[in-house]
């Protein structure tokens, strides 16, 4: 979603102050396990090939539906399709929410793991339609299919953590976060509150990437940068805008909140190219919002980072 800069951080203040009093003591208990550190199952390496064959079907799906995913066309019921079966087929419980915007039907997908504290709920989430204008696989194919092979890896695992799982593919995040505030307008305050926190990942492939994380929950950013520390890359806070994705309904409903982001249409700087490698004077993605935003717009090393690190805090946060 575009936002004009004035509309980005509304009630940032007021939120922040619910936030201090809040995200500690919800996201930062992991409990010990029970049988001692050999209880906490190591996170999977997620394979870039199997994240970039999601791309590779959606890449598919706008073709084959006029050049697009977009909100209320085909190419996006096909994409939420092609989801939910993978995530069937793997013991998920599925559920399709719908809502209508702009006089067509949209459509979010949440996917719940059996099993956990269903009184703690760790969410992973990415909006699934693209702009019209493009297959929008680094916008944001590459978060989605990021969060399905994650999804997929829990149920090769048989993962059974302490908090329960729960994963979500936000529909018409292009309108205007459409999909994401409708899922938190329509929580209960109790299920609200049962969430301990949410994770963002929209754009995490970007051509020219650099390596953002959310600067929200303090427990939830750490988990991210330990990740990229352990991996000897450096990571900035991401600053173009707190309101510009699916974290930010939750966020506003004093959720715990973070994310990872490899940029969109700012310039990447000469300290950027210095520490990350890529080409300085030039957007993290020139194909943002455009038709050139097909598979050949990803850079598999941000793509395979960043999946693995969507991987390492949803294990590291729910255990
Ligand atoms: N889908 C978002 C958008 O179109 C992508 C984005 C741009 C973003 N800037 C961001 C996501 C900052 C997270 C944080 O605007
Ligand atoms: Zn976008
Ligand atoms: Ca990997």
């Amino acid at each position: 979603m575009k936002l004009p800069v004035s509309g980005r951080t509304a009630a940032a203040g007021a939120v922040s102050v619910v936030m201090l009093l809040t995200c500690g003591s919800i996201v930062g208990a992991a409990p010990a396990p029970a049988h001692g550190s050999a209880a906490l199952a190591a996170a999977p390496d997620i394979p870039v090939a199997n994240v970039k064959a999601h791309l590779a079907q959606l890449q598919s799906i706008a073709t084959a539906n006029g050049g697009n995913r977009a909100h209320g066309r085909t190419g996006y019921k096909a994409s939420l399709d092609y989801v939910k079966a993978k995530l069937d087929a793997a013991g998920f419980t599925t559920t399709i929410q719908q809502f209508t915007s702009s006089g067509r039907t949209g459509y979010n997908l949440i996917a719940d793991w059996p099993g956990g504290d269903t009184g703690k709920v760790v969410m992973a989430g990415s909006h699934l339609d693209s702009v019209t204008s493009g297959a929008g696989i680094n916008d944001n194919g590459s978060g989605s299919a990021a969060v399905l092979e994650t999804a997929l890896a829990v149920a090769r695992s048989g993962y059974q953590p302490a908090k329960h799982l729960r994963f979500a593919w936000w529909g018409a995040e292009e309108l205007g976060l459409v999909g994401s505030k409708y899922y938190v307008n329509n929580l209960s305050s109790a299920n609200r509150a049962r969430i301990s926190g949410y994770l963002n990942f929209d754009m995490i492939g970007s051509p020219n990437p650099g390596y953002f994380v959310y600067d929200d929950d303090p427990t939830i950013e750490k988990t991210f940068k330990d990740y990229f520390t352990g991996l000897g890359v450096a990571t900035e806070i991401e600053t173009e805008g707190d309101g510009r994705s699916d974290h930010a309904p939750f966020k506003n409903a004093g959720v715990p909140v973070g994310g990872l982001f490899s940029g969109a249409d700012y310039v990447k700087t000469a300290a950027q190219a210095a520490k990350w490698g890529g080409t300085a004077g030039q957007a993290f993605d020139r194909c943002y919002h455009s038709s050139c935003d097909t598979t050949a717009n990803i850079n598999d090393t941000a793509l395979d980072r960043n999946a693995d690190a969507v991987a390492y805090a949803v294990w590291k946060l729910s255990a």
